[in-house]
């Protein structure tokens, strides 16, 4: 098998007295999507916080390609690793553009040096990086909006426009923590879309979603976190018929969910019956 793009190797956190994460292994394959799905509280967040450097791993590491990444937010990002963030973190106050271009300036060459002078070749990276950024922008759907402030923007265009922020920073990981959340179907649609042809520009993804409909149509591998451990993992048709799913999900056996539901409609039927004699 050919080095993962991403690795964790027994990834586990520990806050006070609680394991958020307990010895949590995972691969990422070059060129694949992979979901990560569980309960609220089971530690999703945490582990991106993880594999970022925004948390420094009680034990464990965390591999790019087979090398190990350095514990600090920046240099996971100069190393290939972007993300989107649960709770939304543009610049309010900045423009759509100025937003994208903050990911931008991770590739650029010029020291600070070049850009208080402002010389010619400072002139020449600035534009370079605004055409770059353009043209995120009209990849992840916002062209015609580069010059709104963050804020104006709705809620779900917001997740674009972070989306093409984390891909200005050219990552060869994309990390996406909920990047559906407060979507309608025609968005959650566009965002799924959008996915793909990251994909399809050679970026390998990591999402993490509550709406499993959307992970099972979009995903090529899906992990099942439960109270920071890995329940299950396997292609979407195994995750989702593996009954420890359906239990960690529903927090009951199938068999007796079934049953529940089977008493609701009796009873609904039962209803439905009395009415019609009255
Ligand atoms: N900085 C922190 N300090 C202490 N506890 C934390 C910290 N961050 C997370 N936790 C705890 O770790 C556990 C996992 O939280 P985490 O946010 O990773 O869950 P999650 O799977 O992302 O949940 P959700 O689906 O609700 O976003 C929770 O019990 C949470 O309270
Ligand atoms: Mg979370």
């Amino acid at each position: 098998m050919s080095t993962p793009v991403l690795e964790a190797r027994d990834v586990s956190m520990v806050f006070g007295g609680l394991k958020a994460l307990k010895n949590v292994s995972l691969q990422l394959e070059e060129g694949k999507i992979l979901g990560l799905i569980g309960p609220n509280g089971a530690g999703k967040t945490t582990f991106f916080n993880c594999l970022t450097g925004l948390y420094t791993p009680t034990t464990g590491s965390v591999l790019l390609k087979g090398t190990t990444l350095p514990g600090d937010p920046a240099k996971v990002t100069t190393a290939g690793v972007a993300r989107t963030f649960q709770n939304i973190r543009l610049f309010p106050s900045m423009t759509v553009l100025e937003n994208v271009l903050v990911g931008r300036h991770v590739r650029m060459k010029q020291g600070p040096l070049a850009s208080l002078f402002h010389g010619p070749a400072y002139r020449k990276g600035e534009n370079a990086a605004k055409e770059r950024s353009r043209e995120l922008l009209e990849f992840v759907g916002l062209s015609g909006l580069e010059d709104e402030l963050a804020r104006n923007l709705p809620y779900g265009d917001q997740r674009r426009l972070e989306i093409a922020r984390a891909l200005a920073t050219d990552p060869a990981v994309l990390l996406l923590d909920e990047p559906t959340a407060g979507m309608n179907p025609q968005e959650t649609e566009a965002a799924r879309q959008l996915i793909f042809a990251i994909r399809e520009t050679g970026v390998s993804v990591v999402v993490i979603e509550h709406d499993i409909k959307f992970i099972f149509g979009l995903c090529d591998q899906v992990s099942v976190l439960v109270q920071g451990e890995l329940l299950v993992e396997g292609t979407p048709d195994v995750v989702r018929g593996d009954p420890r799913v359906v239990e960690a999900y529903l927090g009951k056996p199938p068999d007796e969910v079934e049953a529940e539901v089977a008493s609701v409609v009796e009873e609904q039927q039962h209803r439905g019956a009395q009415e019609g004699q009255a």
